[in-house]
């Protein structure tokens, strides 16, 4: 029996032994990256030194890193796919390639002193080779030489084995994936076949070392990179023998409280396994999610609406597992803020604001539910189609998020028209970047100049607003895109015209100073006691980057941060605040451009 804690920390010792820096997960809300509402892999916070920026904490990282994946939320129920998940991660950025990658993966995963997994039980894959990129010879012949089988090696198209780029463009590369049998041990096929789900994927190596370009181009990268990528939760599995992730002690106490609250057994049927299965995985989801640090709470928009749509599953599942209580989701919430609160010290901070935002929503859903499914009940389908007006009607006066409905629909073996739901929505509200209309999938950030310059904006934006309303503004959320900047800080009073002026005047009166922008390494201990701002935490005493603005007199600006920034200010041109506005309770939100 290993668990998790022991796992997770086996992953970071190892790497560290090879010399790795061990490095906090980063948020599970990316900054500065428009095209992506979550943080989907471990590689996704280290996007900008993958593409060459230097890293405070060196050449070679490792760290456990919170992910969501809503784009796989169909599948959750199986055994071995969750919305939210632990990613484990080790990083070359410019230094080891192919061989220690694939080397080390193997000392961890068979050496008696790491994982000792049995070596007959492994396979691989690796990539065929195409028009863009050839067959990976030399990952093949690594495999080999490690003893693996020729037949347990599989060559396989871009389809399996190649990785990224995350969003269109950005870097990427051919991959090679480590499985492992979990059928019948004295029964291992002696060939690899990716058709079999006995054999588990449970670990991809990426060789980064081409990006896409906006032509679809793959140009060789300056600097080759690898990017690892192991599941927490199936390795888990794998360790302990156990049939699937949710018995593992990362789900387990979930599961037995909603054994407790329905008065069901876990294996009783498929269709009940499957329901607790969902309603775990989406409260555990929703309780990272509104525990992150940035104050998200379930709306009708971006990461809020995929909040409310995870709960509002849960809470339907639940119902049809028998579950009567008016309230039983936050005890949920409270067992996995338990679980986890030593390892991800922010939903301890955060407990009382997921519980509260966990009580609302349900009340919210609960009000609305009844009504919602009488409303529903009254509803015909010409041609088995649910219109798009009566879909945006359940969806805007009942709360029922569209994937909802489209489950009812199924029921009733009718369809929903999405198209014509999307277009009713946007009559009604200016959701741009909505999350209804699906867009969950992987983007890189635009590491442009305008993001840049941007980016620097949003700093002296910040020192700003805390001389103007003082030390209790700190950052809760930071989106840019070239065109403009949004800051999301904690605040509770709507600002004055008054305050919005003198803010936008001290920050244009910085721009004109054309100071430098200074970055400065240290421990992160060094650079709080310093004063340096920055919603960052650390159990690792890892290095970080501190960037400063400010002349011999003042420093107006110093925050911790990864980058890039502009190398002088002066490069800005004039700051103008376009809108101030509530984000969410105590929250403002600020959205800023460079004229
Ligand atoms: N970035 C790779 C993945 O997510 C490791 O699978």
């Amino acid at each position: 029996m290993i668990t998790s804690r022991e796992l997770r920390q086996k992953y970071l010792d190892f790497f560290a032994s090879k010399g790795h820096s061990i490095i906090s997960s980063g948020s599970i809300l990316p900054e500065n990256d428009p095209t992506v509402l979550f943080t989907t892999a471990g590689m996704h916070p280290l996007v900008p030194y993958l593409m060459g920026e230097s890293h405070a904490a060196g050449k070679r990282l490792v760290d456990a890193q919170k992910c969501i994946r809503t784009g796989d939320i169909e599948e959750v129920g199986d055994a071995t796919h969750h919305t939210f998940f632990e990613m484990m991660g080790n990083w070359s950025l410019g230094d080891y390639f192919k061989a220690e990658s694939i080397n080390y993966s193997w000392e961890f995963l068979t050496d008696p002193k790491w994982l000792g997994l049995d070596k007959k039980r492994l396979a691989v894959s690796v990539f065929a080779g195409d028009a863009d990129a050839p067959f990976d010879e030399e990952a093949y012949s690594l495999w080999l030489g490690l003893g693996v089988d020729e037949k347990r090696i599989a060559k396989l198209p871009k389809k399996n084995n190649w990785w990224g780029p995350a969003g269109q463009t950005g870097p990427c590369g051919p991959d090679t994936e480590i499985f492992y049998w979990v059928g019948d041990p004295n029964q291992v096929p002696d060939s690899f076949n990716d058709d079999n789900d006995l054999w588990v994927e449970i670990w991809n190596n990426v060789f980064m070392q081409y990006n896409k370009d906006a032509a679809g181009k793959y140009e060789p990268l300056a600097q080759k990179n690898v990017d690892t990528g192991l599941g927490l939760e199936r390795v888990l599995a794998v360790m302990n023998g156990l049939a699937d992730n949710y018995q593992t002690d990362l789900f387990i106490n979930l599961i037995k409280k909603i054994e407790e609250l329905s008065g069901q057994k876990y294996d009783a049927s498929p269709e009940i396994t499957k329901a607790m299965r969902i309603v775990v995985d989406h409260l555990k989801a929703a309780t990272f999610i509104i525990g992150d640090d940035k104050g998200i709470s379930p709306s009708n928009t971006d990461q809020g609406y995929v909040v409310r749509r995870l709960i509002r599953r849960a809470i339907r599942y639940g119902r049809q597992l028998g579950i009567k209580d008016e309230r039983w989701i936050a005890a949920l919430a409270e067992i996995a803020i338990t679980d986890y609160q030593d390892i991800y010290h922010e939903l301890e901070r955060n407990h009382d604001f997921v519980i509260g935002q966990f009580n609302q929503e349900e009340e919210k859903f609960n009000r609305s539910l009844e009504n919602g499914l009488k409303q529903f009940a009254k509803l015909s389908a010409p041609g088995n189609i649910l219109s798009g007006s009566d879909t945006f009607d359940l969806f805007q006066s009942y709360g029922f998020p569209l994937e909802m409905t489209e489950e009812l629909a199924q029921e009733n073996g009718w369809q929903v028209d999405k198209a014509g739901f999307a277009v009713e929505l946007k009559k009604h509200q200016d959701l741009s970047r909505t999350a209804a209309a699906g867009k969950f999938k992987g983007g890189l950030a635009d590491a442009g100049e305008e993001t840049t310059k941007l980016h620097t904006a949003a700093h002296l934006l910040l020192a700003a607003l805390r001389q103007v309303l003082g030390d209790h503004v700190v950052q809760r959320g930071s989106n840019i895109t070239p065109e403009r900047l949004r800051l999301d800080f904690s605040h509770s009073d709507k600002m004055t015209p008054e305050q919005i002026k003198t803010v936008e005047d001290m920050v244009n009166a910085e721009i004109a100073k054309a100071l430098p922008v200074v970055c400065e390494q240290m421990p992160l201990q060094q650079a709080k006691e310093a004063g340096a701002m920055g919603v960052f935490e650390s159990k690792y005493g890892e290095e970080v980057k501190v960037y400063k603005i400010g002349d011999s007199q003042q420093v107006f600006s110093y925050e911790i941060c990864g980058g890039p920034h502009v190398e002088n200010i002066s490069s800005l041109g004039h700051f103008k605040i376009q809108k101030e506005e509530s984000s969410s309770s105590g929250v403002r939100r600020i959205k800023a451009v460079l004229e």
